[in-house]
């Protein structure tokens, strides 16, 4: 129940934090696509603990391994799995919070649905349960650029208060996608990075964390897809986002800032070029109805502060008992940097379900 994205490329992910290995299955994934380990291991590697000095110390390589699918370096058609083993889990890090509830954290929660749950690391609900989508979505990414041309990039456009300016202009994605690899809270304006960047390390030394925002945009995708009623492009955008840890909001184009603008300042209104219908503005972020309308797609995510921080905090036990908690273990002080290429894998992991859904919608099509 619930480990499953998708209605035609269809990825179910499994594995806990501490457990023995996490990943992926793939189904209805094309035969003849060309895929090796790399083209997976590149994108974990964005997503991996221990890569830089502002995430979690916690070192694992993250190397996958491709267990089927895939012979003599293309898919098959048939289920792709996908394996990373876990390890460097340090059980005796959370020994003490077997039974305590911390704050913020799922573990009240799944003890209340499941009655038995992995403690570890947050078990289920920690984010190395994002590496199968991260994984997966490797897999979108290659067939959405090489059939579509569709490129996508996110990037963190704010920390706590420190925010990309209104006027920021976003360069061509492609550029988009080198300049946030340059620095280590990957967002495009590298002065204001440095900015982020700091608050992130005072935060941490003063043992609390930070939330922010991450922005999305996908390139090139055509006009016509999304499945309308229930399965609009923005509709299915969204659960997949929120599927992602420590997700609070989403936004689709204009999001809840169109609430202040009028509708003349907010319609988009069409225009032809070099044969194109295209619109103005983009206010509706490239979704019109569910669909597609061939504009840039622009989704706003919200992230709150990480729930574990090194402080002294109030809580409860599994025995209703009241006591004082203070964290120990390994954790991110603000998830934003590594939350760019899952956000980037869900938006991927949608967008190509989206387009073989598109394939059915018409005969002419088939
Ligand atoms: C990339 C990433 C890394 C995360 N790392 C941590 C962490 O180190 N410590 C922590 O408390 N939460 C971390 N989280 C968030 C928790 O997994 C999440 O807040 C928790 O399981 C409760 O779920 P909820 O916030 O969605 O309600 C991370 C989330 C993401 C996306």
């Amino acid at each position: 129940m619930g480990s499953q994205l998708g209605r035609y490329f269809r990825v179910t992910t499994f594995g806990e934090s501490h457990g023995p290995g996490l990943g992926c299955v793939v189904e209805n994934c094309p035969a003849g696509l060309l895929l090796c380990e790399e083209d997976i291991q590149k994108e974990l590697d964005r997503r991996r603990p221990g890569q830089s000095r502002i995430t979690t110390p916690r070192q694992e390589r993250d190397r996958v391994e491709i267990l089927s699918g895939v012979f003599e370096g293309k898919t098959l058609g048939t289920p792709i799995a996908l394996l990373v083993r876990n390890e460097n889990a340090r059980a005796k890090d959370y020994e003490d919070f077997r039974h305590i509830y911390r704050p913020s954290h799922a573990d009240y929660t799944y003890d209340m649905r499941y009655g038995h749950r992995a403690h570890l690391g947050g078990g289920r609900a920690s984010a190395r349960t994002t590496i199968g989508v991260v994984a997966a979505g490797a897999i979108a990414k290659k067939i959405l650029r090489e059939k579509f041309g569709v490129e996508i990039c996110a990037y963190v456009a704010q920390i706590k208060d420190l925010a990309l300016a209104k006027d920021f202009k976003l360069p061509d994605i492609r550029t988009l996608q080198q300049i946030i690899e340059q620095n280590e809270v990957r967002c495009p304006d590298n002065e204001l990075a440095q900015a982020m960047y700091r608050l992130i390390q005072d935060t941490r030394q003063d043992g609390d964390s930070l939330g922010g925002v991450i922005e999305a945009v996908a390139e090139n995708v055509p006009p016509g897809w999304g499945d309308p009623v229930f399965d609009r492009l923005d509709a299915m955008i969204a659960r997949a986002i929120l599927a992602i840890p420590a997700t609070k909001g989403v936004e689709i184009g204009s999001g809840f800032r169109s609430t202040t603008m009028t509708g003349s300042e907010h319609n988009d209104l069409f225009y032809v070029e070099n044969g194109k219908i295209r619109t103005r503005t983009n206010h509706s972020g490239g979704i019109q109805g569910g669909i597609s309308n061939g504009e840039r797609i622009f989704v706003r995510v919200a992230f709150k502060p990480t729930a574990t921080i090194a402080r002294m905090q109030t809580t409860v036990t599994d025995q209703k008992e009241e006591v004082v908690l203070k964290v120990k273990g390994r954790h991110d002080p603000c998830v934003l940097p590594r939350a760019v290429p899952i956000v980037e894998a869900m938006l991927a992991l949608v967008l190509v379900d989206a387009a073989m859904g598109a394939k059915l919608a018409r005969l002419d099509s088939w």
